[in-house]
């Protein structure tokens, strides 16, 4: 019989804890400073005789220490993987180097792995978890804004196929997500922009007053003040759960988190992967996907400004590169959204409120037009 764990008695008293229901496989996401050296965040997971970190090369200098110091009070045994960095390398490669890992430490079933990096390596581990075995458990340590904000919530996995980014995973949900606000001190400026434009999403799809606090808080948000940082996380995870407690496997409602997502994909994969960061082509996506919703009359002109500006103070590109209308609409049908060719995109159908449309290829040829150079 298992005992529940007083995990607030002895977690920081910063400590937010976001609830994901999801019947048995429901998980907490903890959010706050001091939580990889906190012992508490990472008791009663899942028992097994070995835990396996999966980090990268960048990461593992920083925190791999720390990490495995609090892993080996509850496994016997603890390995790692040691990943090349970057979404170039969110591959089979890099999958293959999880599995074989696992194969060569005969690591069983009930072996725990631990992604510690970005959405790049959480992407990948949960993936890796999903399929050893037909399935172990794994923890969620997301360290950039993004991951914390986004990818490690919502039990989507994947790797990318050179035809198409994310075209392989599956949706499994991780044991726990420990989101130290502390590691994001060592984030590149760039990242944090990049994490800032999913966070910016959550407040035109979900919440108007969320996005007014964004607005009014942008500045403590990119100096990176810890109190701010908490309610960002914490509020971008409760609207995420919220989403995907109603669609967990993206049969509609879901769809909304792609705000900016369609017209940002076509970025990445037109530009080819490494070039823009994702959340970078995210928030350019947006501000067409604004245009267009503008452009459909569904919003009224102003909102396009007032994104723009958001995002443009975020430090994240608000101007898309010129690759040819047909180029993008190529790269949009492609998209995992479209259906039948048609494409679907994320539009505001006012503040706080967002739905799947089809617009005509002519007035998304404007918009291009209108943002790109
Ligand atoms: N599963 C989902 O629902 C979901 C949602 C959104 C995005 N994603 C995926 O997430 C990925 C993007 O994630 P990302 O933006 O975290 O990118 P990333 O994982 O590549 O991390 C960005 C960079 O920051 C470095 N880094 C990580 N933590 C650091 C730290 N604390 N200090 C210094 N450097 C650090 C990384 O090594 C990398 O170089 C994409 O592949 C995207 O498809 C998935
Ligand atoms: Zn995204």
């Amino acid at each position: 019989m298992s005992v529940a764990v007083p995990l607030s008695l002895s977690l920081p008293p910063s400590t937010e804890t976001v609830a994901i229901a999801l019947d048995e496989r429901g998980y907490d996401i903890l959010i706050g400073p001091g939580l990889l050296d906190a012992p508490a965040s990472w008791q009663g997971l899942p028992k097994a005789a070995a835990a396996l970190i999966v980090t990268n090369e960048t990461v593992a200098p920083l925190y791999l220490d720390r990490v495995r110091a609090q892993l080996a009070a509850h496994y016997g045994r603890v390995d790692k993987v040691l990943l090349p960095d970057g979404e170039q390398h969110k591959d089979w490669n890099s999958l293959n180097a999880i599995v074989d890992r696992l194969l060569a430490t005969a690591s069983d079933r009930k072996t725990v792995l631990v992604a510690l990096g970005g959405g790049v390596i959480g992407d990948m581990t949960g993936f890796a978890a999903a399929i050893y075995m037909r399935g172990v458990p794994f923890v969620q340590v997301p360290t950039t804004l993004l991951a914390q904000v986004d990818s490690s919530v919502g039990g989507k996995t994947a790797i990318n196929h050179p035809l198409g980014k994310n075209m392989l995973g599956a949706f499994y949900q991780p044991a726990r997500v420990i989101a130290d606000l502390d590691t994001l001190d060592t984030l590149p400026p760039r990242e944090l922009a990049a994490g800032l434009a999913e966070i910016i999403k959550y407040g035109p799809i979900a919440d108007a007053d969320f996005l007014a606090w964004i607005e009014a808080n942008l500045d403590a948000l990119l100096a990176r003040d810890k109190a701010a940082l908490a309610h960002a996380v914490k509020r971008s995870c409760e609207i995420k759960a919220w989403v995907v407690g109603q669609d967990e496997r993206e049969q509609g409602l879901r769809a909304i988190l792609n705000f900016g997502h369609t017209f940002g994909h076509a970025i990445e994969t037109g530009l080819g992967y490494g070039e823009w960061l994702h959340g970078e082509a995210v928030g350019c996506g947006m501000v067409m996907a604004s245009d267009l919703s503008v452009r459909l009359g569904l919003m009224p002109a102003d909102f396009l400004p007032r994104m723009r500006r958001l995002i443009e103070r975020a430090g994240l590109p608000v101007v898309g590169p010129r690759l040819g209308v047909e180029r993008y609409l190529e790269l949009m049908r492609v998209d995992k959204k479209s259906e039948g060719g048609e494409i679907r995109f994320v539009l505001i159908e006012g503040l706080g409120k967002a739905g799947m449309r089809g617009a005509p290829d002519a007035l998304v040829a404007q918009v291009l037009d209108a943002h790109t150079a």
